[in-house]
């Protein structure tokens, strides 16, 4: 089956007369997978009893006849007028209770059983019509859940939080202990007085803000697994997906994961900011994880400039397969792009496609065909796996908590901070997988634990355990404070972490805005945004802050604890600094980078299987490097036998190896 290669495809913007020729191209593009009817609702249902697959029969068969499989969306993800004109309340509403209304995409409120309802008759037609169809290959239901709406405040989402209050409470009680409502006068009599956490006078309570984030997701999930169900029942030979985006906060991939039979990303790089790879690498290594280790699917990217930021830089030559094979090397087997040929009219005409407005005499055109060729040559790597000494720890549930007001600093963007934990091991070469808290972290030399402020006695008791049996764990400031429903763990800072970290944090000491302060001792430089006063209950101090109101309080700490090592970090160190302390306790636990003496700048990174085993070389620096093998190997992009053992690579240059006789 090889590397799926091709996009978005929405014929539906184009006479017919063009669509043979979009085939033609694709097969010389070496398109081998579209995306289909992501935005056809409208086209196939023009009003409520009528539909017209007339059309779309005609696009399947032709894309069947010219062997292009089809990614079938199931249409949903743009509501037709006539069903938010004939059932306003279906419509979303945002916390200060107004409304946002049709003309764009993703009207509609994720709780709606209007929407809902709809949308399974729609997938009910689209699977009796399709699923014994030869073109089909995959379901695509929805679209970026969450993207635009996020949440809906509405008196519609209102009735539904109230039922998923009393699934997970049963009685009124247990909701006002977990929601701490003795506080502010909040207690409830009945769980009808309840309502979303709508814009209030100030902080609306912060363990109901949580639970409606639960529930925001869930609500998603839901409008999901609604269609999937109809999938399952009446397509069940074909797998399902949807399009996840990266740190995508109303969206919990980790509890998304097991309903999707593929994992699949939309991913766009900016071409202006010049380390957005290593954002790439993370959200590749998080999908990756997420789905169990199994390769996933890059569903949409950009072949050149995207048209939703301020600013749309196009991707200089070679960006585009340098970017493509850098999710290939961190296991995707599909590499799609947003859309295959650039609208004339609407909302994504200055969207780059990978048939520009100018034609096939152009740049991205003949950069797409050299990748469509390129990714053919080698259909061994699908189905191949990799394998990391790493984990990074991720958990929506305490992002949900971290980032809800009223807090020591609101100054701490998880998203931004995971990020900074997860460069060093990026920069330093080494294999990482992005894992929730609950996964069993047996096998893992080293764990990063980037600001875990919800932490449950469970989770705190696995984390306990790794390193009781020999593991090595970093652990940053404000972690283990809060249960699940935001109430602090008693017992002094970090509670639940402080045998393991031999410390307890007396006192949490934010630093103001554009304020750092000295460090010293084995870590000399710089820290900003959060500093805290540490007392040591067994843990030595391994930096300290020198200067501030802290002068002298431990700011790094390490505790040995049963057969392995736990560190803790009480501030945000300057870059330089958390690379120097992530290589020692990489050190420490014994792991190695996928490939030593990297220059600057390249990626490595391999994959194996049945097919072969992979290395990966990427440069992303901006200079030609030199990378010296660890043995001959051959290079499968060269098209060539013969073993090499040095490469060299240009600025934005690939190269993939494999074992001398292997392939080709
Ligand atoms: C995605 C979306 C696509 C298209 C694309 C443009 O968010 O799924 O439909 O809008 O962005 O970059």
């Amino acid at each position: 089956m090889g590397i799926r290669f091709g996009g978005d495809y929405n014929p539906e913007q184009w006479p017919e007369e063009v669509w043979a020729e979009d085939l033609e191209l694709m097969r010389t593009a070496r398109v081998s997978m579209v995306t289909a009817g992501i935005f056809s609702w409208a086209r196939v249902q023009p009003r409520p009893d009528v539909w017209d697959f007339g059309w779309f029969d005609r696009v399947m068969d032709g894309l069947a006849g010219a062997g292009i499989d089809v990614c079938l969306a199931t249409m949903t993800a743009s509501p037709p007028p006539w069903l938010s004109h004939a059932h306003p309340e279906m419509l979303p509403e945002d916390a200060d209770g107004r409304r946002r209304w049709p003309g764009a995409r993703q009207h509609y409120c994720p709780s709606s059983p209007v929407y809902r309802s709809h949308a399974v008759r729609l997938v009910e037609q689209l699977a009796a019509r399709y699923a014994g169809h030869p073109a089909l290959a995959l379901w695509h239901i929805g679209n970026e859940y969450g993207c635009h709406t996020r949440q809906c405040f509405c008196e519609v989402s209102a009735a539904d939080f109230r039922r998923w209050l009393r699934d997970r409470y049963s009685t009124v009680d247990a909701l006002n202990a977990a929601w701490s409502t003795a506080f502010w006068s909040q207690a409830y009599g009945d769980f009808d007085e309840v309502l979303p956490p709508r814009t209030a006078p100030t902080f609306p309570n912060p363990a109901q803000q949580l639970d409606y984030l639960r529930f925001g997701d869930e609500a998603l999930r839901a409008c999901y697994l609604a269609e999937k169900d109809v999938l399952d029942r009446l397509s069940p030979a074909i797998p399902v997906t949807t399009n996840l985006m990266p740190q995508h906060k109303p969206v919990d991939a980790f509890a998304w994961a097991p309903h999707l039979d593929t994992m699949a990303l939309d991913f766009y790089q900016d071409p202006h900011v010049p380390d957005d790879h290593i954002r790439a690498g993370y959200a590749f290594d998080l999908m990756r994880s997420a789905g169990g280790g199994r390769p996933w699917l890059l569903l949409e990217q950009a072949p050149g400039a995207v048209n939703w930021r301020p600013r749309n830089g196009p991707k200089p030559p070679g960006t585009m397969r340098l970017w493509s094979w850098q999710a290939v090397a961190q296991g995707a087997d599909a590499v799609l792009f947003f859309q295959w040929r650039q609208s004339l009219g609407g909302a994504e005409k200055f969207h780059s496609a990978m048939l520009p407005h100018a034609g096939t005499d152009t740049r991205i055109f003949r950069e797409v065909t050299a990748l469509g060729r390129e990714l053919a040559a080698v259909p061994e790597i699908a189905g191949t796996r990799s394998r990391a000494d790493v984990a990074l720890l991720a958990d929506w549930n305490s992002w949900w908590a971290l980032e809800l007001d009223s807090k020591p600093s609101t100054a701490l963007d998880l998203a931004q901070l995971t990020l900074e934990h997860y460069r060093p091991l990026f920069e330093a070469g080494v294999a990482c997988d992005i894992v929730p808290p609950g996964r069993d972290l047996t096998g893992y030399r080293m764990v990063v634990v980037p600001h875990l402020y919800l932490l449950t006695a469970e989770d705190a008791r696995r984390l306990t355990g790794y390193v009781r049996d020999g593991g090595r764990l970093v652990v940053s400031f404000f972690s283990g404070i809060v249960d699940a429903h935001d109430r602090v763990h008693p017992g002094g800072a970090p509670a639940p972490l402080r045998e393991l970290l031999g410390l307890r944090v007396e006192e949490f000491w934010p630093l103001a805005a554009g304020v750092s302060v000295a460090v010293g001792g084995g870590y000399t430089g710089r820290a900003d945004l959060w500093s805290e006063a540490i007392d040591l209950e067994g843990a030595e101090a391994v930096a300290q802050f020198t200067e501030g109101d802290l002068a002298g309080r431990p700011a790094v700490t390490r505790h040995g604890y049963g057969r392995g090592t736990a560190w803790y970090v009480g501030t945000r160190l300057e870059p330089a600094l958390l690379r120097a302390l992530w290589d020692d306790v990489r050190e420490a636990a014994g792991v190695l980078p996928v490939l030593p003496g990297l220059p600057d700048g390249v990626q490595a990174a391999v994959r194996e299987g049945a097919g072969g085993r992979f290395l990966f070389l990427l440069n992303h620096g901006g200079t030609t490097a030199d990378v010296a093998l660890p043995e001959p190997m051959r290079d499968a992009l060269a098209g060539d036998a013969a073993a090499v053992e040095r490469v060299t690579l240009a600025a934005r240059g690939v190269a993939v190896l494999t074992a001398v006789g292997q392939g080709g």
